[in-house]
Parts: structure tokens; sequence; C-alpha cells
């Protein structure tokens, strides 16, 4: 009797471990995978050791991603420098590269020779050569009872000698990086090449395909990459750009496998992901998606609507303010998914679960007690205390940005302020300065949009901001104007002198001490001023020693949870911008009741959203036409072409570019978002419906190759079948 309940129960929970023993959240660091996550990789389906991802003695997977621009991460994937990275990480080098004439976000570009390659002043790709944990020595003077900044410059002292005595090549260079809230410190030894050219991007109909309707949304169709060539001197070392450099021979390159994948396959991330915050206390997730989240998107939600309108009907406001609107939209849009999921998968009350099993075991040990007792009611009181602070700092920040008289006001004071510093003797160059740059801000300026931007938004503040934060001089500002916002937006932007390039330029062209004079007068300086002192006043103050008692606590907080709660639950340090690998599984989700998200798209799904000539969704008539034909050389797969996958990696910003690797370690897709109800992974990471978004290898090829005829780059990379 007791077998019969027994065996079926073992077999269920068998399945249920192997199906639910790996845990598909972390960012781990690269030289710690043997010890804490070799074994847990090979029984997901790895079959490659830790030692091919990290190895300093010899070239490892490590030594083919690169830091790309330090905002995105690059892969190289061909013994001669190739670099692949997102289509919106080279965004900017190939606007750069783009006139009305020869538009090559418009149409793709594609370098037919090496010497048709195009050099980008100021971008860079940063290798990882070594990474060495430095904490004992960095810390050897910290002391119980410091206060923040005596501890930092403790810190600091013993930084600089560490990093004197360091061992590298003359070329390399250094990088310091807290970990864990400060409880440990790595030391990492990279190379930087400076020389990093334009090899090839698809038009944007293809690499931004569905561009804001399906940022952050799956399913995906976006063909997101671009590629680029690292040059080095001759000597094969870091140098500056010039026409004799080479292309990069590089310690390692990826291979490209065109196997694609299967449900529940083993898949591996590596890249710089940006900032995570994994582990906060219920208050302050609270704190984040119900105040501040909440703040940011009702201001972005109110400049995105006046904007959209105003490109809707004008052609020339389009396409001045389509930049704008991406980068406005892309937070507002992952903040709105984060709340969401927070919510949908409970994440506070998880939270709260967690910090009541950490109560309880704090409470079952003296040595805990005495070290931890009280950090964490502390520190969640300390969120609490720190929300209206956080609020205002959140609704100023967004009006100031979203206003852009006010970021223009901003601009011309501080130009003033620089003058009042270095001397009136420097007046004439840093004005002529100060117009260039202001030149290419009001290229892109609309004073009608603006000014409804700020009626709205201004009327948003005054509701969201509580009084005694304001100070008097924006309170009777705002009193002058009968608290209507649309009257003091009015008068403002007829009567300011910074709403076109030309009354700007009449305005500085005065005497220095006129232009001072005149703009305490300016209604929108006035305003901006009068804003500022508010905040500083009210704000700053006490958001600042609120948020070094909060640093020290967190902290606090993290040792506490690493020895407490450390034999439940394996720790990772928060995303820092720093080499990681993730690892997960290819899966599909269920995103709300009754509907089931499978993991791959193909491209009968590009053609299925396809408008002609609309400006997110037109598909090129080449692809068209491949379409048609099937002719998907070898890239296809039983008459069809992948497009996109998902599975479970734990991925953030900066992880954009990142290749998706598969057991052998090889290629097979490149990522670039997550899914909208996973946004919350920075926070709340939940493998239930926490996706990132790749791009299938084969569908890059098939682009470069079938679509664009550059065969030459194929043919340089190593494909494995
Ligand atoms: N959501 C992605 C990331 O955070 C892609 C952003 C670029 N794409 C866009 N349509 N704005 O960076
Ligand atoms: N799209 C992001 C990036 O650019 C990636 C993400 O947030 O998932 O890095």
């Amino acid at each position: 009797m007791l077998q019969r309940i027994v065996k079926p129960l073992l077999v269920l929970a068998l399945v249920v471990l192997t199906q639910r023993t790996y845990a598909t959240e972390g960012m781990w660091l690269p030289q710690l995978l043997s010890g804490l996550n070799e074994k847990e990789m090979k029984a997901m389906g790895m079959k490659i050791n830790a030692s091919d991802i990290y190895n300093i003695n010899k070239g490892s997977l490590k030594d083919a991603i690169v830091s790309f621009g330090g905002f995105c991460t690059a892969e190289v994937i061909s013994s001669q420098g190739l670099l692949l990275t997102n289509h919106h990480c080279g965004y900017d080098a190939i606007q750069k590269h783009s006139s009305v004439q020869n538009n090559l976000l418009e149409n793709g570009f594609w370098a037919k020779t090496a010497a048709e390659e195009l050099p980008n002043p100021g971008l860079f790709a940063t290798f990882i050569v070594r990474i060495d944990d430095i904490t004992k020595a960095a810390l050897q003077d910290v002391k119980p009872g410091m206060s923040e900044r005596e501890r930092q410059s403790a810190i600091d002292k013993r930084l600089h000698e560490i990093r004197q005595a360091v061992k590298k090549e003359a070329w390399q260079e250094t990088m310091v990086k807290p970990f864990f809230e400060g409880n440990q410190y790595f030391l990492f030894v990279t190379e930087t090449y400076r020389d990093v050219r334009l090899v090839g991007a698809p038009p944007s109909s293809i690499g931004k395909f569905g561009s804001d309707t399906d940022n952050w949304v799956w399913p995906r169709h976006t063909g997101d990459f671009s590629m680029f060539r690292i040059y080095a001197g001759k000597d094969g070392k870091p140098a500056p750009y010039s026409k004799d450099n080479v292309p990069l021979q590089p310690k390692y390159f990826l291979p490209v496998s065109m196997k694609g994948v299967k449900q529940q396959d083993f898949t591996m991330v590596l890249g710089f992901p940006g900032r995570t915050t994994e582990y906060l206390p219920s208050e302050a997730v609270k704190l984040t998606v119900e105040t501040v989240d909440a703040s940011k998107v009702e201001m972005r939600d109110a400049a995105l609507k006046i904007m959209d309108g105003y490109m809707r009907k004008d052609e020339q406001i389009k396409i001045q303010y389509a930049a704008k609107y991406a980068s406005t939209a892309n937070y507002w849009k992952k903040w709105m998914g984060e709340m969401k999921g927070v919510k949908q998968t409970n994440g506070i009350g998880k939270k709260q679960q967690y910090e009541a099993e950490y109560r309880q075991l704090l409470a079952s040990n003296p040595l805990w007690r005495q070290k931890y007792d009280g950090v964490l009611d502390t520190l969640n009181d300390l969120y609490r205390q720190i929300t209206p602070y956080a609020q205002t700092r959140d609704y100023y920040s967004e009006l100031v940005k979203n206003v852009e008289l006010f970021t223009a006001g901003d601009r011309l004071i501080n130009f003033l302020s620089d003058v009042h510093e270095k001397g009136e003797g420097q007046y004439e160059t840093l004005r002529k300065e100060f117009l260039e740059s202001m030149q290419a801000f009001y290229q892109n300026y609309n004073a009608r949009v603006d000014r409804d931007i700020c009626a709205s938004l201004m009327e948003l503040y005054a509701k969201g901001v509580p009084k005694q934060f304001n100070g008097t001089e924006y309170l009777q500002i705002w009193n002058e104007s009968n608290k209507d916002s649309r009257l003091l937006a009015d008068k403002i932007y007829n009567l300011s002198g910074l709403t076109s390039m030309d009354k700007l330029k009449a305005f500085v062209q005065q005497p220095y001490n006129t232009v001072v004079a005149q703009m305490w007068k300016d209604p929108a300086t006035r305003l901006v001023m009068a804003m500022r002192k508010g905040y500083v006043d009210n704000v700053s103050k006490p958001v600042t020693d609120l948020q070094n008692n909060i640093n020290n606590l967190q902290r606090t907080y993290m040792q506490a949870q690493m020895d407490i709660m450390g034999s439940k639950k394996r720790f990772y340090p928060d995303a820092n911008s720093t080499l990681r690998v993730t690892y997960g599984k290819v899966d599909g989700y269920n995103p709300r009741d009754a509907i089931h998200y499978d993991f791959y798209t193909y491209l009968d799904g590009v053609m299925e959203k396809y408008i002609p000539g609309d400006y997110e969704f037109n598909v090129p008539a080449r692809l068209i036409e491949l379409y048609k034909k099937k002719d998907y050389g070898r890239y296809g797969v039983n008459g069809r072409m992948p497009v996109c996958f998902i599975a479970s990696n734990h991925t953030t910003g900066g992880n954009s570019g990142s290749p998706v690797l598969d057991a052998n370690g090889r290629l097979i897709g490149l990522n670039f978002d997550r899914t909208w109800e996973g946004t919350m992974s920075d926070i709340n990471y939940d493998p239930s419906i926490c996706r990132n978004i790749m791009v299938d290898i084969r569908y890059v090829l098939f682009i470069v190759d079938k679509f664009a005829g550059c065969t030459r780059l194929v043919d340089e990379m190593k494909l494995v079948n």
C-alpha cells in the first residue's frame, strides 16, 4: 500500500526535480564559475567547461567579448576582428555617417571592401584580460564606526596603491569596481581598442523593424544587428585611428552554429549588464514601483502624448522628434512593465516572506543578532522616510528633462557661471562654444510642442510635489499666474529669449553683465532658477543624507543576507557594467491567463506585421521577394526563415549586443531586449515570466549574405553545422 503511494510520489518528485532544480536567475562572475556554477550549468546541458569560458592562460570565450563604447556589448566573430552588436547599439555611429543624400539608417550600409569600412571617432571596444579579487587589500583599513566618507577615503588610498603595483603590460589599463554594495572589490586588467570601424548595417526597416510599438514586446521580428571591425596597430596592440592600422587578430573568436535551438536547450549569455538592484528590502521595492516608476511614467505619459500628436500631423516635427520620442519611450515602457510584473508576481509580498524567514533565522543566532539586529527594520524605515523626497526628485528631474526650454535655461545658466569662474576675458570664446552647442539643440526643437509639454508637466509637478518642497520663489511665480499652468506656459514662451536660436543669439550678443542682469528677468531662466533653488534648499540635502545612510545600511544588509540566507540561496552581485555570465533555457511563457507564447518567430511573422510605407512596419522589397521565393539558402529550416527566439537568461540594459551561446559555446543568437512582462527582472527576477529576446544568428547571416550580398563577411566566419 505504502509502496503504491510512495512510488508515484517519488517519480513525481524526480520529474519536478529534473525540471526545476536549476535556477536561471543570476549574473555570475566569469572567474568564479568553476566553483559556483559549473556543476549546475552542466546539469542543464552545457558541454564545455568553466575554464573554456574564463581562462587567463589561453584564449577562452571571454576573449571574444567586448564592452562596446561602454553602453553595449559586442563580440568578435572572425579571425579578422569582425564585431557583431545590435543595430540600436550602432545607431549613433550609423546616424553620424548618414546624410539626406546618403541615408545609411534608411538604406542600410555594407562595406564591399576593407577600404570602405568607416572610422568612428570616440567609439571603443574593451576586452577583459584578467579579473583579480582585491577585497582584502582594499578593505584593510576599514574600521567599524567609520562614516561613509572616512570609509571611502580609506579604501581609495589602498586602491591607489593596489593599482600602482598591479602587474600588467604597458598598453593595458586597470579598473576597480565594488561588488555586493561595497563588501567586495575586484580589479580588471583591460585592453581598449579605439579604432573601431563600421562594416555593415541592415536598413532600419529590418534592424529596427517594429520600432517603438514592438519595443519590449514578444513576439518580436527585429533583425537588430550591425557589424563593426576592430583595427590595431601593426604590432596587434591598441593604437589610435590610422589609415595604416590592420584588422585585429583576436585571442579568440566565436564559432557560429547553424543548428538553431529547441525547447529547453541550454543557452548562455556573456556581456556587460549595466545596473540591477536585486537585494533591496520590501519597502524599497514598494518605493520603486509605487512611487518612482509611477511618477516618472505619469510625466512621460503626458510628454509622449503631446509629441505623438504633433508628430502625426507634421512631417518636419516627426523627423525632429523621432529620436527624442524613442529614448523617452524606451524606459517609460520599461517602467510600466516593471510595475505590472512586480504586481503580477506579488513581488512585494515575496520580499516580505523572504524578510520573515530572514528575521526568524537572525533571531536564532546570537552572533548574527549582535551584528545585524535592527538593520532590516531601520533600512525599511529609511526607505519610508525618503519616499516623499524621492518622489519630488523624480518629478523635478523628469520636468527638467522633458521641458526642453528648461534644459536650455539650465545650459545658459551653466555657461554664464562658467564665464564667472574663468573670468570675463573668456566670454567671447565660451560664448562661441555655447552657441555652437545650442545650434544642434534648436535644430530639433519646436517651441509649440515644448510649450504644450511645459503646460501639461507643470500641472502634474504642482499636483505631485508637496508644497513644503517648492521654495518661496517658485510659489511666487506659480501664484502670479493664478496656479494656472497654461497661463504660465503662455507667458514664458511669449516672453523668453530662449525659444529659438535667433532669439538666443540676440540675447547673448550683449555684454556679459547685461546678459546676467537679463537672465534674472527672463521668465524661463527665472523659473528654472526658482525651481532649482527650491530643490536644493528643501530636497537635495535631506535626500543626500538619507541616501548615505541607506547606502551604508544596504551594504550591511547585503552582508547579512549572505551570512544568514546563504544556506538557502546563492548570491550573485548586482550588475555594475562588468563582464557577467548568465545562463538559462530556451522556453516560452504564459503572459496572462489562457495565453501561451511560443519561443520562436519566423519571417512569416514579419510579413503578417507588414504595413506598406509605415515608418515602423515597412518591409524592404528585396526581403519580400526572398520571402515569396522562399530563397533562404542554407539559413532556412523546412522552408521557413527563423527570426527571433526567447530564453530564460537573466539580462538587463547593457546586455544588448551580447552573444547567446549554445551548450558547446557556439554563437546561436544576439541578445537585444527583454519581454515586457519580465522587465522587473532588474529588481525581482521571476523565472515564470522573465525572458530575454534574441535574433537568431541564421537570420543575421541570411540578411548579410542573401539580402545584402555581402558574402565576404560570412566567408570570414567559422560556421559549424
Ligand atoms: N528595449 C531595448 C533596450 O532597452 C531596445 C531599445 C532600442 N529600440 C527601440 N525601439 N527604442 O535598450
Ligand atoms: N535593450 C537593452 C539594451 O540595450 C537590453 C535589455 O534591457 O534587456 O541593453
